[in-house]
């Protein structure tokens, strides 16, 4: 008789099979007591790293006065975040949801009623190669990876996908009268190998949105809130797009998710046009908030920064005559090691040596730590990841 207890959880992610038990800064600690150093944030999540004190404190005061209480009413914490957040955005208005892929949702709906009112019956999005937008239907057909769109045909219509970096593509597309309603792309790629677009790309981006009346829809669920060194990534070009998707960091653990968008997009959506039942509940409001107030309170923006070139300098000495890495690229705290080869096993291999890490594109190892990350620990990251890299190429 076959006694191994069978799990009841779906299968739809090969884990580690090693469970943390709790977490404090930039360290995880596992149930047989092993110490991680955690370089990914639980995939940009946790901007403030585990457990700070100061957030910590802020939910346990809000769980005991308030955490849900429906839509149907006005939340005045939803206000407050969304002042915040239009503020330093250069926005003007917010809808909060509860994940990236949702935001993204949100995203398209308005590219979708923005089509609609210049008379398209059939509006189309321009979206990239190697982009990744979320999980739902929508956002499957919009992402690049056919792996995560295997066994869920038939997709959506609408998305007309062009390779990033080459502006000559949208020159053809904006004669072609396709009923293009709006340009859908992270800021930095994230999934698909921290790809950071050439200099002025999104500048060039900008001015061809503005001239055929598309949106500029930029997704900054993983480098925004703070991750590049900026609040968001397209603050390093200076643009100003018409509608930012967010999610991830913005809640530093907390499941939340918001779309921002111009005075005319935001006008788009009136009552009933789009909703969520959780969606700006109070508690996830106040993580928000939070966590944005550390951002500053603490200068991790400028932490971002510090230690980005940190990490970069490190490795740039470690392997700058080394043929095996194709390019070491990064901006903040947003950093990806591209090796020829696949390396998928490099994440085990620093877990076992207490790194936490991250592969991605199959070649690219990922880092994404807290923002809190000290220069201390920035030395024990780069101590811990060099020879692992060394060793396995
Ligand atoms: C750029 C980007 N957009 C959207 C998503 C989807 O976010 P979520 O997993 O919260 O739905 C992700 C997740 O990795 C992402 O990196």
């Amino acid at each position: 008789m076959n006694l191994k207890k069978i799990s009841p959880i779906m299968e739809t992610y090969s884990r580690f099979d090693v469970s943390m038990s709790f977490g404090k800064g930039c360290w995880l600690f596992d149930e047989k007591g092993n110490k991680y150093l955690d370089a990914l944030s639980g995939i940009a999540v946790n901007t403030l790293g585990h457990c700070h004190p100061k957030l910590t404190a802020a939910l346990s005061e809000q769980m005991k006065q308030l955490v849900h209480t429906s839509n149907l009413y006005k939340i005045p914490l939803q206000e407050k975040l969304a002042y915040k957040l239009t503020k330093i955005s250069s926005l003007n208005y917010a809808f909060f949801c509860n994940s990236g892929l949702e935001a993204n949702e949100a995203a398209i709906k308005i590219a979708r009623k923005h089509g609609q009112k210049l008379g398209y019956s059939k509006p189309k999005i321009i979206v990239f190669e190697k982009s990744f937008h979320g999980r739902s239907i929508a956002t499957i057909s919009a992402s690049a990876n056919p792996l995560i769109k295997k066994g869920f045909e038939p997709l959506l219509d609408g998305f007309i996908r062009i390779p990033l970096n080459k502006i000559e593509k949208f020159n053809e597309l904006s004669k072609s009268q396709q009923e293009i309603s709006a340009v859908f792309l992270e800021t930095i790629q994230g999934e698909g190998g921290i790809n950071i677009p050439q200099e002025k790309y999104l500048l060039a981006l900008r001015e061809i949105c503005t001239k055929n009346n598309w949106l500029l829809i930029l997704d900054e669920v993983q480098c925004g809130i703070g991750r590049t060194g900026k609040w968001f990534a397209y603050q390093w070009e200076n643009i100003k797009p018409d509608v930012v998707p967010l999610a991830k960091g913005l809640g530093s653990g907390i499941p939340i998710g918001a779309v921002l968008t111009n005075e005319t997009s935001g006008k788009l959506m009136g009552p009933g046009s789009h909703g969520t039942t959780f969606g700006g509940n109070p508690f996830a409001m106040r993580a928000g908030i939070e966590t944005l107030k550390i951002i500053e309170e603490e200068n991790l923006m400028e932490n971002a920064i510090a230690r980005g070139k940190q990490i970069l300098e490190s490795l740039n000495n470690a392997f700058c005559k080394n043929k095996e890495i194709v390019e070491i690229r990064g901006c903040g705290l947003m950093i990806g090691i591209e090796l020829k080869k696949p390396c998928k096993e490099i994440a085990r291999i620093a877990l076992e040596k207490g790194l936490l890490i991250n592969v991605t594109e199959s070649n690219v190892i990922r880092l994404l730590p807290p923002l809190i990350i000290s220069k201390d620990e920035v030395e024990i990251l780069t101590k811990r990841l060099i020879p692992v890299i060394k060793e396995f190429i």
